[in-house]
Parts: C-alpha cells; structure tokens; sequence
C-alpha cells in the first residue's frame, strides 16, 4: 500500500529513485528543443546513463494529442487537459520505456515539457486549479528534482518561429504565448517552496543558456 500525501506533495522513495528527473520548459521557440538534446548529450559525457523524452509522448493518446495542436481536430481545453493527463500518466508508468523505471534504474531523465506546460496552456480556458490538483495529487505522476524555465520574450520565441516553422499549433501565435508565458509565471508563484524551478535567460546565446543549465543539474548532485 503507498503512503498518503497531501494534494500537491509528491515524493517518491529516495530508494526507489536513483537517476535525477530534469525537466526543461519554456515557450514555444524558446530552444528547448535543443536544450534538451545538448544537456542529455553533456550528461552522457559525464558518464551518466540518459533517458531524453518529451510530452506529448508518441503514445496513441500523444497521436490524439498532436491532431488537436496541429488544429486537425478541435478540442476544449477540459478535454486536452484530460489527454495530456492520460498521456502524462502514461509516460511515467509504463514498463517499456516510462520515467519511473528509468529512474529506478539510475538513468538521469530529461524531458521536454510536463506538467507546468498543462498548467500554463490549458490553465488559460480550464480552470488553472483543477489542472494542478489533477497532475499534482496524482501520485503516479512523478515530481521532477528540477523544472528549469527557459525563459524569453514572446517576441523572441515569435522571431525564432518564424524563422524555423512553416506550419503553425493552435497556441503557436503571439497573443496566446503572451497569455502563456504570464500562466508559467504565475504558476511557479503559486509552487514556490513545493517545487523546484530555477528560471534561465533563453534570449542568450545556446552557450550561455546551456552553460547554465548544466550548472543546476551539476548544484542537484551536490546535494
Ligand atoms: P512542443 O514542445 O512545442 O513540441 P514541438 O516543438 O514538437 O511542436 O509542444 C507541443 C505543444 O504542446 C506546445 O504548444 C505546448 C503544448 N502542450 C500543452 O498545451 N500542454 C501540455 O501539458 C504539454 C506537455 C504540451
């Protein structure tokens, strides 16, 4: 039987968890993308054995959930909350290639985008607090060491998109990503002292950014 939890507090067992769970967030044309791909690579340098994932994932539900964001079919926001619940889930519990074992078996996990991107995109036309007690009382759903928010202006993640894109999502326009990039603020407000986020300067060179990123994953071991 597991322990209880309060709504809101996630721990897993420090024995069961061995590998560190980095999560990577930030606008649409933030560099996440790559972010991700040069802190897994940098970790696999170190020695560290590394498990680079994403949501949504390339589950049957991440297939329902890309139809919606590429506006093939239309969902509410209640109902795109749910799947990427579903999907989220999903991706920590299943036993082929889910977050939970792979850190059992000391793998590092990094991963694009979790549960502060449901919060911050669906937390717009859900309601935001449902959202959370969702993701943060479901005790499958692990709770990362660290969220690192990659942070840039809309217009920046607007210049990036427009250089690198050809077809568009439903939140890939800059009034939505306003509204957004204000949720994930808001949101880590609302988590400070339950959850680890550390807020980066994206609009620097990938360099810079990722030099400091490495820098917190390197404080996490530390500690
Ligand atoms: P993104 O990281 O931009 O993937 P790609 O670069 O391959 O398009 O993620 C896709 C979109 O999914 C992005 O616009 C944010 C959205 N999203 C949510 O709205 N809620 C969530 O919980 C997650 C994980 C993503």
């Amino acid at each position: 039987m597991g322990k209880m939890r309060r709504a809101g507090e996630k721990e897993m067992d420090s024995k069961q968890k061995k590998g560190k769970f980095i999560v990577l967030e930030g606008l649409d044309g933030s560099g996440k993308g790559t972010q991700v791909s040069r802190l897994a690579e940098a970790l696999r340098q170190q020695g560290r054995k590394v498990c680079q994932t994403a949501e949504p994932t390339i589950s049957v539900t991440g297939g329902l959930l890309r139809d919606a964001l590429g506006g093939f079919v239309k969902r509410d926001a209640y109902e795109l909350s749910a799947l990427f619940l579903l999907d989220r889930i999903f991706h920590n519990v299943n036993e082929h290639n889910g977050i939970q074992q792979y850190l059992e078996k000391g793998y590092d996990v990094v991963c694009d985008r979790y549960y502060y991107s449901s919060f911050a995109y669906q937390g717009i036309d859900a309601d935001l607090q449902w959202v959370m007690d969702m993701n943060l009382s479901c005790r499958e759903i692990l709770k990362p060491d660290v969220c690192i928010f990659l942070d840039v202006s809309p217009d920046v993640g607007e210049q990036r998109l427009a250089e690198s894109r050809t077809e568009r999502e439903i939140y890939e326009n800059s009034q939505t990503q306003k509204k957004v990039r204000e949720r994930f603020l808001e949101v880590f407000r609302m988590l400070e002292g339950r959850e680890n986020i550390r807020i980066v300067d994206a609009s620097r060179s990938v360099g810079e950014v990722s030099a400091d990123i490495i820098e917190i994953y390197n404080s996490l071991k530390e500690k």
